[in-house]
């Protein structure tokens, strides 16, 4: 593994403890720091804690804030709870998988774009809601989406 990797392990580690409790929130800072959690990463994390990689493995997998493999240039993460379903959520997932021609927990093949479901990011008063990196949008329409990933693309120079 990386030294500097691996100098993060055990920053992050220090920081918050090394119980089991402390699990989620390691991976979530280590994934954030580094964009995605690879073998070593999670191997170090479970020797740290000695607990089972398998266990590390799972956690990571289970949380949409953690990811497990490289992500692409922009994160979307489209609420998938019952408040944003009810107004529409489905018709903005398909809309996604649509416009980027992935589906939800894929990345496109150009490392443009990676589509990921989140649970409540508590702002269901204005749902269906998304965010694209750090912003969020909400009272989304499937036009309204195809208006986003249009300027997006724009910024990006043209890209797919
Ligand atoms: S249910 Fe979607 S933001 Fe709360």
């Amino acid at each position: 593994m990386e030294e500097r990797m691996m100098h993060q392990v055990d920053e992050t580690v220090a920081r918050y403890g090394s119980t089991d409790e402390a699990l989620v929130e390691i991976l979530r800072d280590l994934s954030q720091q580094a964009g995605y959690l690879d073998r070593p990463t999670l191997a170090a994390v479970a020797k740290k804690l000695a607990v089972p990689e398998s266990r590390v493995f799972s956690v990571a997998s289970f949380y949409s804030m953690i990811s497990v493999e490289p992500l692409g240039k922009h994160v979307i993460r489209m609420c998938q709870d019952a408040p944003c379903h009810v107004a529409g959520g489905r018709k903005i997932w398909e809309t996604l998988e649509q416009a980027l021609g992935i589906q939800f927990g894929q990345t496109t093949s150009d490392g443009q774009w990676t589509l990921m479901p989140t649970s409540c990011i508590g702002l269901c008063a204005v749902g269906p809601v998304m965010m694209i990196d750090d912003e969020v949008f909400g009272n989304l329409t499937p036009e309204k989406v195809n208006e986003i990933l249009a300027r997006y693309r724009e910024q990006d120079g043209g890209a797919a």
